[in-house]
């Protein structure tokens, strides 16, 4: 759909526009939106949006794109599902810049954007190799054998090595070709850290049993990643407990540390960021904030999703919807649920 592929242009824009990028982001979604699937090099250069590094990396790896694509996507997705009920709610923007200034300073929420996206790329490049999408990279079959627990690997563990290495090169040489000296630019390195660990320190074991009738004879595992909403979850957590850092000299490298120096040092999987954030509360798209007239809210919570703090104050509507659901449901022998459907007033409060 229309929608769906406006989003995928703009989930490279968020990779890839950064706070001193002075390409015009107009012309370059329009270069992008030409681009169906990328299928050939040349498509690399059409990417306008890319540093000459990053257009090199493209044309050495023109079949990992669609990943690259399909994680920008993933990362989008689960970014507005994380903030559905905030005031800032993840949403894009058909002007440009595509989120808004809050991405293009050093914000929390821009923290999260960079983090969910270098993990996008990350997961869906890595879930490539394993489906055998790829020809450069396979299944992780460095873990094999039998199991000290006694069960056999399968041999087809997530390739997540590849998937991280691959974010690592494509995602962060834009920062890192700044010399990753500015403040931004170590932020966004950080994140985008962040972002593919809360990948790698969830890995689990999952497992198939062999036997008869279902018995657990043999049992074949391998080591997956985590579903993507896992990923979601956890940079979420970050987000909240994000640190605000300023940049000191420590030698002659630069590094982040905290501003508050009785807090404790933030660590590799911690988010962190430098400007704090505007209220989300009124329509300025100056900068790109949407307000938080038209949001629906919860008169009973007390929460940010409550209609006291999401609508800043300024009251609400509130309109009776009729709304359809399944209710009354039989199960019938054998095997099917049988329902009515009925049909139920509620109240929707709208934002003023
Ligand atoms: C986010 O909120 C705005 C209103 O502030 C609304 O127009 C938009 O549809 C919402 N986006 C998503 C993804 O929920
Ligand atoms: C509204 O908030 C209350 C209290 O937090 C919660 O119990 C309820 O499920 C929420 N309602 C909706 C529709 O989300």
């Amino acid at each position: 759909s229309n929608h769906s592929y406006f989003l995928q242009k703009i989930c490279l824009s968020a990779l890839l526009l950064t706070a001193t990028s002075t390409s015009s982001p107009v012309r370059y979604l329009a270069k992008l939106s030409s681009v169906g699937s990328i299928s050939e090099e040349e498509t690399c250069e059409k990417l306008k949006g890319l540093i000459q590094r990053q257009v090199q990396i493209c044309k050495r790896n023109v079949e990992v794109m669609d990943s690259v694509r399909r994680g920008a996507q993933l990362a989008i997705d689960e970014c507005q599902y994380q903030f559905r009920n905030r005031r800032w709610n993840c949403s894009t923007l058909d002007t440009l810049p595509v989120f808004g200034k809050v991405v293009t300073q050093g914000t929390r929420e821009a923290a999260f954007v960079y983090a969910i996206s270098s993990a996008g790329v990350a997961f869906a490049v890595t879930r490539a190799c394993s489906s055998g999408e790829l020809e450069k990279c396979g299944c992780d079959r460095s873990v094999h054998g039998v199991s000290p627990e006694g069960f056999q690997w399968s041999g087809c563990s997530d390739n997540i090595a590849y998937g991280v290495a691959f974010s690592q090169t494509f995602v962060d040489v834009r920062e890192r070709s700044k010399g990753s000296s500015s403040s931004r630019a170590l932020m966004n390195l950080h994140n985008n850290e962040a972002g593919r660990k809360a990948i790698l320190n969830n890995m689990r074991v999952e497992c198939k049993c062999h036997g008869v009738s279902g018995s657990c004879e043999v049992k074949t595992c391998w080591k997956a990643m985590p579903p993507f909403r896992k990923v979601g979850n956890v940079l979420k957590e970050k987000f909240d407990g994000a640190t605000e850092v300023e940049q000191r000299k420590i030698g002659s490298t630069k590094v982040l540390v905290p501003k508050n120096s009785q807090f404790k040092p933030h660590t590799d999987e911690d988010l962190v960021y430098l400007d704090s954030s505007p209220d989300f509360c009124e329509h300025d798209m100056k900068n790109g904030v949407l307000g938080t007239t038209g949001r629906h809210c919860n008169k009973t919570s007390k929460a940010i999703d409550g209609c006291e703090l999401m609508c800043c104050g300024r009251g609400f509507h509130t309109e009776e919807v009729e709304v359809v659901d399944r209710c009354s449901c039989k199960f019938h022998w054998c095997c099917y649920v049988k329902c009515k459907q009925c049909r139920k007033v509620v109240e929707m409060h709208t934002c003023r």
